[in-house]
């Protein structure tokens, strides 16, 4: 049976990058569950996701689904992996720290798969040392976490903070993909 890969998807500027991630996914004949913050909803639309998908996107804890389920509950059981790309500072601080206060992080605390997080941001805000303790606090309850790559930055600066290549990303789940269940 075709594994499940769910994807979520937070508000940086790295987010429109993910359709290629999606694209790649479905090629590949893996079922992909595309759940979006209100911020990742600022930067690209869940149209394009629902197009790439075939699949409702879900960006709304409260909203009404079509069958009677506890959505965050049913997705966490049927994925097989759980991606947070881009991951932003704020979202991996939820993370961190058990928040459940949206979609997203109320699926991440109700989810049992492996997590791969795929943090984006700023190089001061990849830097800043509440942001490391937070990314250690992950590593240390057996997510997989990324390491961005380097060089310029959608505000012009230089450094460490770039979502690494889709292509990376890709390989990277194929590989925890194949290591589960
Ligand atoms: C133009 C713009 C670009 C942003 N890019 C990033 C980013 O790349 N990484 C990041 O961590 N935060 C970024 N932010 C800040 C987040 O959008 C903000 O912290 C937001 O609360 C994140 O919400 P979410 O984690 O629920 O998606 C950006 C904000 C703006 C206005």
């Amino acid at each position: 049976m075709a594994k499940t890969v769910g994807v979520g998807i937070t508000g940086g500027i790295a987010a429109y990058k993910i359709a290629d991630l999606v694209s790649k996914l479905k090629k590949d004949d893996l079922d992909v569950v595309v759940m979006m913050t209100e911020g990742a909803c600022q930067f690209i639309t869940p149209l394009t996701f629902r197009t790439l998908t075939g699949r409702e996107v879900v960006t709304d804890l409260w909203a009404r689904p079509r069958e009677y389920k506890v959505q965050h509950m049913s997705i966490a059981e049927q994925i097989d992996l759980l991606v947070i790309a881009p991951a932003t500072a704020n979202f991996i601080a939820k993370m961190a720290h058990g928040l459940a206060d949206d979609f997203l992080s109320t699926l991440v605390a109700a989810n049992t798969a492996p997590v791969l997080v795929v943090p984006s941001m700023n190089t001061n805000m990849y830097k800043n040392q509440i942001v490391q303790e937070n990314m250690r606090n992950l590593l240390s309850c057996g997510y997989h976490v990324m390491d961005p790559d380097s060089g310029l930055l959608a505000n012009g600066d230089v450094g460490k903070g770039r979502l690494p290549d889709i292509e990376d990303i890709y390989q990277k789940i194929i590989k925890i993909l194949s290591l589960c269940r």
